[in-house]
């Protein structure tokens, strides 16, 4: 039943509210009783003292009845809880006006008689009740005095008896009655607030908490319906714009999870239908020879074996890019990194590759500036991007063409650009060409030694150099690859 935060508070609450109203009513009876009390002993202070200045109650031969019956019946006349009583300088009672056996207690104590004399006493003090050996009640004295002797103490009871209990009490008094139910109202009236405002505050709680099971429902695909409230600044607010972003970062990292996997699973496929072409071919030729040797030219056998030799090689391409690329991935390498000359470096690889553009009708040219860069990067791996990407150039350019490698500075990087004006790239294919295993699908893969994993190389060692390589290009005008890379200081 209390399974709820609304209920807990509610029941919470519930109790505040009850303690609150009953400590009210206490303090209601106290404050009213104490004022009361106060107000009275105030008021007829000096009652004592009037009547020990008008009558001679005690005199020579003792204590003077009649004088004293006449104040007795007169105060019984004026206000009958009024209670007068003569007391001898120790406290002991000498003379009253209750009927026989009412007076419970011989002697009153005289510490409060002596603290009302005192004129700056704080009001109310309370004396003995001569009628009830428990009760105290709020009085009035005065010292009764015999040519300058004391001789006893006229001592007022003023109040006569009072209701014990609280409900007594309120019984009695309209005013108190109004007042208990003004605080139950009060007390009723916050309380339905109270309760209404927690309902407010858990509601939001409630319908994230139904959001959130929706979303686990949903087995974790479906965003969660419940906005976080834009100028909302509270702790649940904030509470719902984080597992807001937590839900949709869930969301998107299973989608993630779920596009790797697919990737995962087309790379296989495309590496053994890769690995297969070369080599079924390979397998081919080499059955044609076992089996129909005898009968083929020594010419023939020749460009038997030189087309399988030629899959063979496609296939060592193959894996050693794959290879290189899986080394690349995993975690062990990281770029050994050492100033050199980015220029030097440019320029050997592209004298490597001058013969084979000679062949090819395609001029290399090298453009540098004047001081040759020196950049922060591993030698080997940044040569390897050289090669993949003059490779390219070369390989996509027809004869006449221009491979066009370019250095340029700026205060922290240098720019590299690679261009070429070949084939160019189709914008359709330009997003996929540094994916894995993509390739031109104008050479087919037996005739070519293309693996579509070159600008991959080259992406991935770019990034391991805190790098990233980007591209233009314009069909059959030519195509521009720069990265950049960081100036050794
Ligand atoms: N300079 C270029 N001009 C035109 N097309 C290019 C150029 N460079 C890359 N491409 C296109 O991008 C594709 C992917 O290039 P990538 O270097 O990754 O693979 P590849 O050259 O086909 O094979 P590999 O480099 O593994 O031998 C190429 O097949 C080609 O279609
Ligand atoms: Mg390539």
């Amino acid at each position: 039943m209390l399974s709820t935060l609304y209920a807990r508070l509610a029941l919470v609450l519930l109790v505040l509210f009850f303690g609150l109203g009953i400590g009210f009513l206490l303090i209601t009876r106290f404050v009213s009783t104490t004022y009361q009390q106060e107000v009275s002993q105030k008021m007829n202070r000096d009652l004592a003292a009037h009547i020990v200045a008008e009558h001679r109650l005690i005199g020579n031969d003792g204590v003077n009845r009649p004088a004293l019956q006449e104040v007795f019946h007169y105060m019984m006349v004026v206000n009958p809880a009024i209670e007068v009583y003569l007391l001898d300088p120790e406290g002991l009672i000498l003379a009253d006006a209750a009927p026989p056996g009412k007076v419970k207690r011989p002697d009153v104590s005289l510490a409060p008689v002596r603290a009302l004399l005192n004129p700056t006493a704080r009001l109310p003090i309370l004396g003995d009740d001569p009628r009830n050996p428990e009760g105290r009640k709020v009085f009035s004295v005065a010292p009764v005095e015999d040519a300058g002797r004391l001789r006893g103490y006229v001592y007022v009871i003023l109040s006569g008896e009072t209701q014990e209990n609280t409900a007594e009490l309120l019984r009695g008094s309209y005013i108190l009655q109004l007042g208990a139910w003004a605080i139950v109202a009060c007390l009723l009236f916050a309380l339905l607030a109270g309760l209404l405002l927690f309902g407010l505050l858990t509601r939001r709680l409630r319908h994230m908490t139904s959001a959130v099971a929706a979303f686990e429902a949903s087995k974790l695909a479906a965003p969660l319906a419940f906005l976080p409230h834009p100028a909302g600044r509270d702790e649940i607010d904030r509470l719902v714009t984080i597992v807001h972003a937590m839900s949709a970062r869930i969301i998107d990292q299973l989608r993630k999870l779920a596009q790797t996997d697919t990737m995962r699973r087309e790379l296989v496929a495309n590496v053994s239908h890769d690995l297969r072409t070369p080599l079924s071919a390979m397998q081919g030729y080499l059955e044609t020879l076992l089996i129909k040797g005898d009968s083929l030219t020594v010419e023939e056998q020749r460009r038997y074996l030189e087309t399988a030799k030629r899959h063979c090689d496609r296939l060592e391409v193959l894996v050693g890019h794959m290879f290189e690329l899986a080394k690349l991935d995993s975690r062990e390498t990281l770029p050994q990194c050492e100033p050199h000359s980015l220029g030097e470096l440019m320029q050997d690889v592209a004298q490597k590759y001058e013969l084979y553009a000679r062949e090819r009708g395609v001029r290399i040219e090298t453009e540098l500036q004047h001081d040759a860069p020196f950049v922060n990067a591993d030698i080997a791996m940044i040569e390897r991007v050289f090669e993949n990407l003059i490779e390219n150039a070369l390989r996509y350019t027809q004869e006449g063409g221009v491979v066009r490698l370019a250095l340029g500075t700026d205060r922290r990087r240098v720019q590299v650009a690679v261009s070429d004006t070949g084939s160019g790239i189709s914008p359709e294919r330009l997003p996929y060409i540094f994916d894995r295993f993509y390739h031109s699908e104008d050479t087919p893969p037996e005739k070519s030694r293309s693996a579509g994993l070159g600008l991959a190389i080259v992406k991935r060692i770019l990034e391991l150099h805190g790098s990233a390589i980007s591209v233009v290009s314009k069909p059959a005008a030519g195509t521009t690859f720069s990265f950049d890379l960081p100036l050794t200081r």
